[in-house]
């Protein structure tokens, strides 16, 4: 057995042993929670029991939780930070709570992983007056007393950040530290939003003779909160006793314990290893790559690459195994963006990209006697994984030429070149973005923000129509462009009807004269599938169908079916059109033809519109297809 599958084992067992129910890890994309993309904590799926709702299992639970945080793609590099890994959690449901929460964390550690008491280092919540928090002092007690019981000294410590180390055990911080909600500090939570003082536990690896902790400490004191490499955060109990309210907090009726503690962690603790990459959770993936490439991982310039491949790999497969598919938006979207980082980055270490695929049975390795399931899709896993690289690699040669041919020409990386490459060639904004700074060329200010409006925009301005600029358009061209819109409607419909949901709106355009419409879709239509296209929207034309237009609230549209693509950027109430009451034929037992969330406008029967042709069909981008339409009578 592994040390990883060992800690994790002895965690499960050991608060198995004190009463608690083990329950599976939830999946990685949560079910019925909008409000996030991934699970990234343990407890992600526990709110409604800290509240008092009855957990199946009683109100002891515990669990190894698979959990991924996006926001941390760009921090892999450094010894510490994984974008996937396992969260060991515990929890009370209003039953036990602070005093006997930290006595078995530390007798976990302590007595059952025999991690060595004076290596162990703890934080707690120094209070906030204005909240009417008070300090925790019976946490730092209860710690002082638990070292003191096995024969370390506990000095408990104010104002680290200033004052240093100083000798002690146990530190105050503030809420910065010491403060845990879904949404952070309390001045960020929520009205309605639980949270609580909690006290983290830390291990020592020592210091650190290394650059970075010469250069830190040149200013500040080391203390365990600081990220020059020496203290690792292992664990945290959170006392999940308040809720905001809109004048201050108030206690939750009852007290209850999260405890979360990255498993990665502990391990790394357990086999006194600073590295969570050389330990059993990425040892495999890290000596497989070392088999392809002739660089070293101990090559202090190279050591990042091997990093980023091993967890963005990780992640990818781990992510996958839950039901993502690279894709170009939510989930999706982020896997292909750590997949296509990862295998850019194989090139810095001389590595074919299509090599990487070998990484799959490494992360089945690691991970298949905890997730069997894994072992039965790593076929599948690899399979998608050889598309996802081969299409990555034509257009990343290809993308690669027209960056370096456009930054002949200009030494600012813009928000227009960064979309272009996006549209043209698949490159993930944050790529390029890396690219440009891997070529030390000067970024264009506030990028991101650009990039983002002017994804919207475009966007937008296919999918609904940007108001401003449909209603000049109207003003100019008259009710031909009305028409087209919702013609582009009843293209998207007929085009899910014959070729199948995949389908997806990617852009329009549209004058007095034409339609143009972008979508996605792997190869070019067949002449049988334009027709069928061409015919069905002609037949709802004919049909004379009512366009019923519904305002209500967003989260209401996004019940009745309707098509909406950037839902986060539609405001709260929305439009909804809806095309062809109670039609016949309708594969899918709907009663309309077609439902989109749209500014409008459009006509009010489709049988003002008159027949219409499609015309071209061509390729514009890697599965992206564009398809002209034109109004026969015009
Ligand atoms: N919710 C806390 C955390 O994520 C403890 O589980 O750190």
């Amino acid at each position: 057995m592994s040390d990883l599958s060992f800690v994790r084992q002895q965690y499960l067992n050991y608060f198995k042993s004190l009463d608690h129910k083990i329950v599976p890890s939830a999946p990685l994309v949560p079910e019925n929670d909008p409000s996030t993309l991934f699970t990234s904590a343990g407890m992600q799926s526990m709110i409604p029991y800290f509240f008092g709702a009855a957990h199946p299992e009683g109100k002891r639970v515990a669990n190894s939780q698979k959990c991924f945080r996006a926001d941390d793609i760009e921090e892999v590099g450094d010894n510490r930070h994984t974008t996937f890994f396992e969260m060991l959690g515990n929890w009370s449901f209003g039953d036990y709570f602070k005093k006997e929460q930290i006595t078995f964390v530390f007798n976990f550690l302590v007595k059952e992983l025999k991690l060595d008491p004076k290596k162990l280092y703890v934080s707690c919540f120094s209070g906030n007056k204005e909240l009417g928090i008070e300090r925790d002092n019976e946490a730092a007690e209860l710690w002082q007393e638990l070292f003191q019981s096995v024969g370390v000294e506990a000095k408990i410590i104010d104002n680290p950040e200033e004052a240093g180390l100083q000798d002690g055990k146990i530190y105050f911080y503030g809420e910065k530290k010491n403060w845990w909600s879904r949404s952070g500090v309390p001045v960020n939570m929520p009205v309605g939003e639980p949270g609580g003082p909690d006290s983290e536990i830390f291990y020592d690896f020592g210091e650190q003779d290394s650059d970075l902790a010469r250069a830190m400490h040149a200013e500040n004191p080391c203390h365990i909160n600081c990220d020059c490499g020496r203290f690792l955060e292992i664990g945290n109990s959170v006392f999940m006793q308040y809720q905001k309210t809109n004048s201050g907090f108030v206690p939750l009726a009852q007290a209850n314990i999260d405890f979360g503690g990255g498993l990665g962690r502990i391990l790394a603790a357990y086999q006194n290893q600073p590295d969570v990459f050389k330990t059993d959770a990425f040892l495999p993936l890290i000596e497989k790559i070392q088999s392809f490439t002739s660089f070293s991982y101990d090559d202090q310039d190279k050591q990042k690459y091997f990093r980023v491949i091993a967890d963005h790999m990780k992640a990818a497969v781990m992510l996958m195994s839950d039901g993502v598919f690279p894709s170009s938006k939510e989930q999706g979207y982020v896997l292909r963006r750590l997949l296509r980082r990862a295998l850019r980055q194989a090139a810095y270490l001389e590595i074919k990209q299509e090599t990487l695929v070998e990484l799959v049975p490494s992360v089945v390795e690691i991970y298949a006697d905890f997730y069997p399931q894994l072992k039965e899709q790593q076929a599948k896993i690899s399979q998608v994984l050889a598309d996802e690289q081969k299409k990555f690699s034509r257009s990343l040669s290809k993308g690669l030429k027209e960056f370096e041919k456009m930054l002949a020409q200009k030494s600012l990386f813009t928000a227009e070149i960064a979309f272009y490459l996006y549209e043209s060639f698949g490159f993930p904004f944050e790529l390029s973005l890396e690219e440009a700074k891997n070529r030390s060329l000067q970024i264009e200010e506030k990028i991101e923000e650009k990039y983002q409006s002017k994804k919207t925009f475009h966007s937008l301005n296919s999918k609904q129509g940007s108001q401003a600029q449909f209603k000049s358009g109207l003003a100019d061209q008259g009710e031909m462009t009305t028409k087209y819109h919702t013609v582009t409607h009843l293209l998207h419909a007929a085009l899910r009807q014959v070729l199948g949901d995949s389908v997806e709106q990617k852009g329009s355009n549209i004058t007095a004269e034409r339609l143009r419409f972008d979508f996605s879709h792997p190869k070019a239509l067949t002449a049988v599938e334009k027709a069928n296209v061409e015919s069905l929207i002609n037949e709802w034309i004919k049909a004379d169908f009512e366009v019923d237009k519904q305002i209500m609230p967003k989260s209401e549209a996004l019940k009745t079916g309707a098509v909406a693509l950037f839902i986060d950027k539609y405001p709260d109430i929305v439009n909804v059109y809806s095309i062809g009451k109670n039609p016949s034929g309708n594969k899918k037992g709907e009663d309309f033809i077609s439902r989109e969330l749209c500014s409008g406008p459009h006509v009010e029967r489709t049988g003002v519109i008159g027949e219409i042709t499609l015309t071209k069909e061509k390729a514009v981008a890697d599965g992206i297809r564009r398809i002209y339409a034109l109004q026969k009578s015009a």
